[in-house]
């Protein structure tokens, strides 16, 4: 019998592909990439040069407890109540951690 690549194993590997798509998958690299959208104001790496404040560093707690004060408007805010209305908890807490790493 002949075994090749077929309909079914192009499936299988589109669902192998999907399988490790950063959904949570791996914390640390799924938090890496959510912030790189961060970047584009926090600055390269989140050490802001200006007067938005750097983010890098920081204790993983008070990244967590800022954005969720932010997205529920405890915190008052130009952009980041917008920004942290797009996230989750799970992924805010991704995020913290990776940021909390960044010297
Ligand atoms: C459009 C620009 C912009 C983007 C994108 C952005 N921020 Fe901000 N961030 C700001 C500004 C401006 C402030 C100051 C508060 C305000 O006015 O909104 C701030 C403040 C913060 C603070 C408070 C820091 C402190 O020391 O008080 C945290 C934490 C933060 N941002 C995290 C993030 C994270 C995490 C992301 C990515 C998910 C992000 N920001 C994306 C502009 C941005």
């Amino acid at each position: 019998m002949k075994l090749g690549y077929g309909p079914a194993g192009a499936g299988l590997i589109a669902a192998a592909l999907i399988a490790v798509a950063p959904v949570g998958a791996q914390a640390e690299s799924s938090g890496r990439n959510l912030a790189l959208s961060c970047f584009s104001c926090h600055g390269p790496a989140g050490k802001s040069p200006d007067s938005i404040p750097a983010i890098n560093g920081k204790n993983k707690a008070f990244i967590v407890k800022e954005m969720i004060g932010f997205r529920d408007g405890k915190r008052k805010s130009t952009v980041m109540q917008r920004i942290a209305k797009g996230y989750s908890d799970a992924e805010i807490g991704s995020l913290a951690g990776y940021l909390a790493t960044v010297k």
